[in-house]
């Protein structure tokens, strides 16, 4: 039975050749034996991870509903469970194992419930090898560079009643055309680029996402006016380091050049996640300075602020360098904010590296940072590194960090205090439905009251009141 599997291989997936990404139009299709399989049906999907999972798990919304099945947002009502993973840390993959965990009793009351796992942790062999020795109940695996076949897979899973697992460990494609329900109704995701070829030390993510590969131009431009023309306000182009955009193209395509034709759509707001600080050039500064439909929102991630600890995490770049972008970015960009991602207790970072990440925080006042305890990752370089710090000594230095990064969240927001921010209106609030809420322009959450406000709207908000993580203000 093995046999048949196609099972995940970490070293196969973090091979990368020259050759320029396949395009691939065609490659989706429902075939015959499971059109509207789905028909009278629900499933459930649940999404762990970040925007680049939150856009698959779009498109696996849009694969069901092509299948004719309908979303429910509790187990028990579902036909197929479906958990879209992430691997990026060791108590990310706990959650998952959790849930599989107290899927087990619903999957005795109902045995033709067919319970799924995909995502970033399915191209682990050691998550999928322990799925397949403790987690005998779930019926179906498959990876990243999959998802397009999901019809066949799990048609196949309902029909034969056998496990299927299939996961391609390889550099990847890109692959047009999939079919997709987009979550939000005035705020897009737009993929503009997969995978990564950084292979920091610590990271899994090259190895679960293959290959850095552009999306073409004219792709990623005809889906800017899908969106645009169902009434979308806001697109966030997409990728783990969307400067890298167009690199491998090899036509003279940048993520500059990109930026600019999605900033003359009109669009009203163009935001893109995550950039790097190594390719993060002049070019894209000039477009993001020009562009006032371009938001003034920055995350760039820098880790650590010791040289030492950058050099072993393989970032590519200095504490020097990584100021000077923050330098250019806050004199061309007045008022932009900037946020990061920190990791501490990288193996053997001493008191004193770990201050110096301090004093870059200090320096850069970050709007707001998250921090990570570095936790190692079978199969990449950092895992084999030997580490002599405790967890109590990292656990403190997080929380020494955690103060920081709520005093400066505090003071950063002070500086809205009695100004007028635009905030595009997502709606009435969590907490009190008479209190709407929505996003700023430097992505600060804003909470207010409402006159004319309806959601999609971008609306002026007077700011009265400032907290760490919020702003509350009153419509003008
Ligand atoms: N592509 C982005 C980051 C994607 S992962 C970039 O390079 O900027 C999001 C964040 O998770 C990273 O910035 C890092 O801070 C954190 N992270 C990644 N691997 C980790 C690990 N093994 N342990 C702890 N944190 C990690
Ligand atoms: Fe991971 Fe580094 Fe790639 Fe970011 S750039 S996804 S941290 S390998
Ligand atoms: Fe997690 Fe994969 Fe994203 S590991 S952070 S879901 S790319």
């Amino acid at each position: 039975m093995e046999k048949n599997y196609k099972m995940p291989n970490l070293k196969d997936a973090s091979k990368r050749t020259d050759a320029i990404s396949k395009i691939e139009d065609n490659l989706f299709s429902i075939p015959d034996f499971v059109k509207d399989i789905g028909v009278g049906r629900n499933f459930y999907l649940r999404t762990y991870g970040c925007q680049a999972n939150e856009r698959d798990g779009e498109v696996m919304l849009g694969i069901f509903e092509q299948l004719g099945y309908t979303r429910v947002f509790e187990t028990q009502e579902a036909d197929v469970i479906l958990l879209n993973t992430c691997a990026i840390r060791e108590g990310a993959e706990d959650k998952v194992f959790g849930e599989l965990g107290s899927l087990k009793r619903l999957k005795r009351e109902n045995p033709d419930l067919i319970l799924g796992v995909c995502g970033c942790m399915a191209q682990e062999e050691s998550v999928v090898k322990r799925i397949l020795s403790t987690y005998q109940h779930v019926d179906l695996v498959f990876g990243t560079h999959n998802i397009h076949r999901l019809p066949h897979l799990l048609g196949q899973a309902i029909l034969s009643k056998e496990k299927v697992i299939e996961v391609y460990s390889k550099e990847g494609e890109v692959i047009e055309n999939l079919p997709s329900s987009r979550v939000g109704k005035h705020k897009a995701w737009v993929n503009i680029i997969y995978g990564c070829d950084k292979f920091c030390s610590y990271c899994i993510v090259p190895y679960t996402r293959g290959k850095e590969r552009s999306r073409l131009m004219e792709d990623v431009m005809s889906e800017i006016n899908e969106v645009l023309q169902a009434g979308y306000k806001e697109v966030t182009l997409l990728g783990q380091n969307v400067n890298a955009y167009g690199k491998d193209l090899e036509n003279g395509t940048t993520f500059a050049k990109l930026l600019q034709a999605v900033a003359d759509t009109g669009i009203p707001r163009v935001r893109f996640m995550t950039s790097h600080p190594w390719d993060f050039g002049e070019e894209m500064i000039e477009v993001i300075a020009n562009n006032s439909n371009v938001m003034p929102f920055f995350h760039l991630p820098v880790q650590s602020g010791n040289d030492a600890i950058l050099r072993m995490m393989g970032r590519r770049y200095t504490v020097e360098s990584y100021k000077e972008i923050y330098d250019k970015l806050k004199a061309k960009i007045p008022n932009c904010s900037f946020t990061t991602d920190i990791i501490v207790g990288f193996p053997n970072e001493s008191e004193e590296q770990f201050q110096q990440t301090l004093d870059l925080y200090e320096y850069c006042k970050f709007d707001l940072a998250y921090t990570f305890i570095y936790s190692p990752r079978k199969g990449t370089p950092a895992a084999r590194f030997e580490d002599n710090i405790s967890d109590e000594v990292k656990s403190e230095r997080l929380q020494r960090l955690n103060k920081i990064v709520t005093k400066y969240a505090l003071e950063n927001n002070e500086k809205y205090l009695n100004k007028t921010v635009k905030v595009l209106v997502d709606g009435p609030s969590k907490k009190n439905p008479h209190v709407y809420s929505g996003y700023s322009e430097t992505n600060k959450l804003v909470n207010f009251t409402p006159i004319k406000a309806k959601v999609g709207d971008i609306v002026e908000v007077l700011i009265t009141e400032t907290k760490s993580y919020s702003l509350n203000g009153t419509e003008k």
